[in-house]
């Protein structure tokens, strides 16, 4: 189907109208949104004490495409399109230690800067130059412990991306620099469109209903729960409501409030009531239909097992509750049984934020 991000969509988004429920399950538009949003904007790669040693490598994504980055004898984080140069076998999965990125195919062997230094018998092949055929390079960066990378070569730098978010965590007692990674959840995978697990994560209009526990901790009342924009983040703020029996946990530890801030395209960072932490939670497109999270946790040193657990299960119980919610909106849409939702914007306007995002990079 013929994707239309036109000015009279615009117009509708701005009057909040939604995007229309098609956009969640085409497939020409994921194809659209790979090549205009995931192949174009920095993108989460994961944390760097998994990059320490010279050969350390991990491996991540950009939308559909595949990619690894690696530390060089140098010291320096490079990053390359996972994608084997002969005929496009992964070249490294996971993540570890290697001396050199080696394809498991036809072990055509790839130095960590990216150049091909053995394709086995090819000195039987006239005219064949090892020059030619260096892994494709994508830009790395790193905020703190957080490792991301972009496959457009001319893009700004992240910082651009982040703006201000920086700073308005700092304000709040949170800097990432002072954190130390301890560990990923399990990956899964949401049977919703991508847009609709960011979308839910972008408005709290739903907590009150859905998340019963969540909001004896927090305290949702439009009144209170502040949601702020900028650029190309938008960020959450909820205060502890301080009263009530039957907290899920007690918050014991500087940070007072939670903060929920959302970056583009695809990543979100996530800081409840308690010791200082952020779990980078993670929202890639499978296909139209299939969204893949993870968390990656980022502590406070000393922070106990036990806190940390209490937290991060504390996360799973919500994580759980909404994707329940996001499954259910992906089959209601699916059924083209409405054509566009309607936002209330003073409490979703993070959620139209995000779809005039969308919308602008569609459009080209
Ligand atoms: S596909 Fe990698 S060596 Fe053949
Ligand atoms: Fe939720």
């Amino acid at each position: 189907m013929a994707v239309d991000a036109s000015p009279l969509l615009r117009e509708q988004l701005e009057r909040g109208l939604t995007l229309p429920a098609t956009w969640y399950s085409d497939p020409e538009v994921l194809r659209l949104e790979d090549e205009r949003i995931f192949s174009r904007f920095w993108q989460y790669a994961g944390s760097i004490s998994q990059l320490e040693e010279p050969g350390s490598f991990l491996t991540c994504r950009a939308g559909a495409t595949p990619i690894v980055v690696v530390r060089t004898r140098d010291g320096e984080f490079r990053g390359f399109v996972n994608v084997c140069r002969h005929r496009g076998h992964l070249v490294a999965e996971g993540c570890g230690r290697r001396e050199t990125l080696q394809c498991p195919y036809h072990a055509w062997t790839y130095d960590l800067d990216g150049s091909l230094r053995a394709a086995p018998r090819s000195e039987r092949e006239p005219g064949f130059d090892k020059a030619d055929w260096s892994l494709r390079p994508v830009l790395v960066e790193t905020w703190g412990p957080l490792v991301f990378v972009n496959p457009d070569l001319g893009t700004a730098a992240l910082a651009e991306t982040l703006g201000d978010l920086p700073a308005e965590m700092a304000a709040r007692g949170l800097d990432p620099a002072a954190l130390e990674y301890r560990g990923r959840s399990r990956d899964w995978v949401i049977e919703a469109n991508w847009k609709l697990v960011v979308e839910n994560f972008l408005e709290c209009y739903h907590c009150p209903v859905a998340h019963k526990s969540f909001s004896k901790l927090i305290d949702v009342d439009p009144d209170s729960y502040r949601l702020t924009t900028g650029r190309w983040t938008s960020s959450q703020f909820g205060p502890v409501t301080g009263r009530g029996n039957g907290l899920p946990y007690e918050p014991v530890g500087e940070i007072r409030a939670s903060q929920f801030h959302y970056v583009w395209p695809n990543w979100t960072l996530n800081t409840f009531p308690g010791p200082p932490h952020v779990r980078v939670l993670v929202f890639h497109p499978l296909d139209a239909e299939h969204t893949s999270t993870f968390v990656d946790g980022f502590w406070a040193p000393g922070t106990s097992e036990e806190t940390m657990a209490e937290i991060t299960e504390f996360g799973g119980v919500v994580g759980a509750e909404d994707v329940a919610l996001v499954e259910s909106v992906h089959r209601g849409l699916r059924s083209n049984a409405i054509e566009q939702g309607r936002l209330l914007l003073d409490s979703e306007h993070l959620l139209q934020h995000f779809q005039l995002l969308v919308h602008d990079a569609v459009a080209g």
